[in-house]
């Protein structure tokens, strides 16, 4: 039984108490942020260091920042460090007193409850809070206002993912974007500076513009990209990477066939910057938002239902049968319950979109026993690194609380190289997990491939059949499932459930009802508009889909009419252009696109801005420099030569020719309709349009 009555606090402990929990918290921060965070003013925060440093508590030391402003470094001492521990369990008691007192206030009783300090230390590691980087709420709203005024960066999608991660404890112990010296520790030997297990560089990525605009010791808003504040940074380190190493060294290849090294060298800003992240909101979700839950969430979750161990399943696709037999087993295996926890962030690009993929967990949710099975929905933007997200993704799941993980055959896997070869072994992520498996704190479930045994009527692991000649083994691959989604084809009952198929197909529809885009692209006068412009008139005559001719000229004048012809503006415009063609793929139209399109590396973007949606053809139009500036429609050419027109593409300006586009065609000796009608059969055997 306790006492009800609550502990008097003195306000100088209280004071005290905050103070040294964001110092200890924050210890590189700005005085400004700091005493933002206290809620006091720099004069009141400065009045406390001075008190903490004469009673022995912490330790100043100056340095000049390359601001030129002068900075401080606060650390706690022993005897601080101490102090707080006190004011910890002070502030523990006297929180259990007041929970107690209006406990015996609401009930007219007394409470028997267990002091919180005794209840969180008998609680099991994986159930136990672990800590966030936000700030409280009054702090938050504090700060907010601050930070307003500061310098702000708009994040992009994946930096969202991560941000929020690093915010509510999914990336525990990190507590902010990586400074070089961990980035370097992480790169080369998955080490933090010190000694830590992290796998994955998580950075913050900045263009040369927006890096030069920035001091290290500066503070930074990050903002959403509707502009809203979610957090701040103290910029500790910025430099430029070496991202052929990191390529070569996170991924196993500086190949841009890995959607993430695609990403690294042509979507990510050249410059990383580093530093501590003080969390003032999450990232908003709209959708689905009682299906995700934070890393305590789940924790409290699992502690809610008595939950001492639970196996995370990790996904990025639909689940068929294969998938539940799988989960089934794995939950068996460890005497666990199950977690099943799919991505929702970023996944591979072409992915089931997550929208559809969260309508079908919840079809499959219902085959699950519901006492013993949950689902959550985890916003990580996944980097496809085999092996070492395998690690990062153990690590993610022990901070939400779960015990076992899943690992199956080609865990996160990229698919195939630029030489059409595997990344990494199938069974790499198994081996490298289990490497460091005591040291991630999880246990793995490691899978083999499922296949269906027909004449036993259910799903075994592949390499556990000892009768394989005697029986029938039937798989379907993913690639076998998006074809026959695609062509309309049956998709039988033992490989998934009705409903997963029926929601498949709603998002799906047969290819031939599916929008796409025709991207031709050539020199200047090789034929583009031409056969762009016939092969419109017969797609429209065939009808059925809406078709939009996005002509080099018409979209110089209509949408980017600001634009010149610098390697920039080039790429802005063919940007736009894969903008619109995605919005018209993705509802259903088709886009016929006819811009020079010079440069590979943009054509590349645009096509996987469009394969989200649709299919995206790719269409040289082959015709040579000599026959187009022998032709020379409209007299540019010639100017070109004479130097009076600059950047001209093949005079004075680059153009990489397409290395594998979907069709070629070349126009000298061959007419117009001939190569339009070459575009239609390529439609057809691509199941586009109907034969
Ligand atoms: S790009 O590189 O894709 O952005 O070019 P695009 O938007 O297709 O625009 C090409 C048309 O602009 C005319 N033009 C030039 N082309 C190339 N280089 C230079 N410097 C240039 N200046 C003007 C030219 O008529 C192109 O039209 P097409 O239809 O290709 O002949």
């Amino acid at each position: 039984m306790s006492d009800p009555a609550p502990l008097p606090a003195r306000a100088e402990d209280a004071q005290l108490f905050e103070l040294l929990r964001q110092l200890a918290h924050a210890p590189e921060a700005s005085q400004r942020a700091t005493a933002e965070a206290l809620g006091v003013s720099l004069g009141r925060l400065n009045a406390q260091l001075r008190a903490a440093a004469e009673a022995g508590l912490v330790t100043v030391s100056r340095r000049q920042g390359p601001d030129r402003r002068q900075r401080f470094a606060y650390a706690l001492t022993d005897h601080g460090h101490a102090a707080k521990e006190r004011l910890v369990r002070a502030f523990l008691s006297r929180k259990f007193a007041e929970y107690a007192a209006l406990h015996a206030e609401l009930t007219g009783s007394v409470t028997d409850l267990m002091p919180l300090k005794y209840r969180s230390s008998l609680m099991q590691s994986n159930l136990a809070p672990i800590p966030e980087l936000y700030v409280s709420y009054d702090s938050a709203q504090k700060l907010k206002v601050e930070a307003a005024e500061l310098t702000s960066l708009d994040l992009t999608p994946r930096q969202i993912c991560d941000l929020e991660l690093l915010m509510n404890g999914g990336f525990n112990p990190l507590k902010g974007f990586l400074s070089e010296e961990d980035y370097n520790g992480v790169v080369d030997n998955m080490r933090l500076s010190d000694g830590t297990l992290w796998p994955m560089p998580i950075t913050l990525d900045v263009s040369e513009k927006f890096a030069e605009s920035i001091a290290a010791g500066q503070d930074i808003a990050l903002r959403d990209q509707e502009g809203v504040i979610l957090a701040t940074m103290t910029v500790t380190d910025k430099w430029e990477p070496n991202k052929a190493h990191e390529a070569e060294k996170v991924f196993g290849a500086d190949d841009l066939a890995h959607p993430a090294v695609n990403y690294l060298h042509n979507q990510a800003g050249k410059i990383y910057l580093g530093g501590p992240v003080t969390g003032i909101q999450q990232p908003v979700h709209y959708d689905f938002r009682a299906r995700r839950d934070t890393p305590n969430e789940l924790r409290a979750h699992f502690r809610k239902l008595g939950w001492r161990k639970v196996v995370a399943f990790q996904t990025r696709n639909p689940l068929h049968r294969a998938h539940q037999e799988l989960t089934f087993r794995a939950a068996k295996e460890a005497q666990a319950n199950l977690l099943i926890h799919p991505v929702v962030g970023m996944t591979k690009p072409g992915d089931v979109d997550h929208f559809t993929r969260v309508r079908c967990y919840e079809a499959v949710l219902d085959k699950y026993p519901s006492a013993t099975t949950s689902m959550s929905l985890l916003n990580l933007a996944m980097r496809m690194a085999g092996p070492r997200e395998a690690v990062w993704h153990g690590i993610i799941r022990k901070n939400h609380g779960c015990t076992h993980m899943i690992v199956g055959r080609d865990h996160a896997g990229p698919g195939k190289n630029s030489a059409g070869e595997d990344f990494y072994g199938p069974y790499d992520a198994q081996d490298l997990f289990r490497e460091h498996q005591a040291e991630i704190g999880i246990e793995m479930v490691d899978f083999k491939h499922m296949v269906y045994v027909q004449e036993r009527a259910q799903y075994e692991p592949a390499d556990e059949i000892a009768d394989k000649d005697d029986v029938t083994i039937l798989n379907i691959s993913g690639t076998e499932l998006r074809r026959r989604l695609a062509e309309g084809l049956e998709i039988p009952e033992w490989f998934s459930f009705p409903e997963v198929v029926a929601e498949l197909r709603k998002t799906k529809p047969p290819r031939s009802k599916q929008g796409f885009t025709v991207f031709f692209t050539g020199l200047s006068g090789s034929g583009k508009s031409t056969i762009a412009n016939a092969l419109m008139v017969k797609l429209m005559e065939m009808g059925g889909r809406p078709v939009t001719l996005l002509d080099g000229d018409i979209v110089r004048k209509n949408l980017s009419s600001e634009l010149g012809f610098s390697k920039e503006h080039r790429d802005l415009n063919i940007r736009r252009i894969g903008y619109v063609a995605s919005e018209i793929t993705k509802n259903g139209g088709i886009a016929i696109c006819a811009p020079i399109a010079p440069y590979t590396a943009t054509r590349r973007a645009v096509r996987e801005d469009i394969e989200q949606f649709g299919a995206f053809l790719e269409i040289h139009v082959a015709t040579s420099l000599e026959e187009c500036e022998r032709r020379d429609r409209k007299g540019l050419y010639k100017l070109a030569r004479e130097g009076k027109i600059k950047e001209f593409t093949g005079i004075s300006d680059p153009y990489e020719e397409p290395k594998n586009p979907e069709l070629r065609v070349e126009t000298e000796n061959v007419d117009v309709d001939n190569c339009a009608h070459q575009v239609i059969l390529k439609l057809e055997s691509m199941g586009l349009i109907a034969g």
